[in-house]
């Protein structure tokens, strides 16, 4: 019986700890970040926000292929990535325009174009074999996916 108290107590002892941690770590995040959120919300069908979502992970993955490239100093590989999968092209302005127009914010083709335009640009220094510049373009990059993010949700 005694040995189930001790059990008991400490059982709770953890708990309780558990909550004011958890309390703390909300009340300091809260304080730290809004939590109101400002952005303009994008009047997209679901399945529509699903297919936008999924592409976005696969950038992040080129985004990861492209900074993994750079550690091996194979610039080939970095202008490859980024012409070829994230660059601006014909098929790009056709996407991003019907998605602009299907919710209606003209702004939102301008903030794609940005991203891939850094992503031709990265190719660009990458081909001239300039890693400084190549490395400024992808932080650019980067940026402008951030920028959007900041402006819209779904
Ligand atoms: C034109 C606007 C725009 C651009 C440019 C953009 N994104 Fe997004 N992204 C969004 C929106 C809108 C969401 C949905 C946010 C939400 O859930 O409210 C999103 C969500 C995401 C997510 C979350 C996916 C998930 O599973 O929830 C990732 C990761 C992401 N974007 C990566 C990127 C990367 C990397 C780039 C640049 C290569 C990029 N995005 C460029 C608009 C954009």
């Amino acid at each position: 019986m005694r040995l189930f108290l001790v059990f008991l107590s400490i059982f709770f002892i953890f708990n309780l700890s558990g909550c004011t941690t958890y309390e703390k770590v909300m009340d300091s995040t809260i304080r730290k970040y809004h939590v109101t959120d400002d952005r303009i919300k994008l009047k997209l069908p679901p399945q529509m926000k699903l297919a936008q979502k999924e592409m976005m992970r696969t950038q992040m993955d080129l985004l990861a292929r492209i900074a993994e490239a750079f550690s091996e100093d194979n610039l080939k590989e970095v202008e490859r990535i980024s012409r070829e999968r994230l660059g601006w092209s014909s098929i790009e302005e056709k996407k991003w325009s019907s998605v602009a127009e299907l919710c209606g914010e003209s702004d939102f083709f301008e903030f794609a174009m940005v991203v891939h335009r850094h992503a031709d640009e990265l190719a660009s220094n990458a081909r001239a074999g300039d890693v400084s510049k190549a490395l400024k373009s992808f932080a650019g990059l980067i940026e402008n996916c951030n920028a959007c993010h900041k402006r819209f949700r779904h």
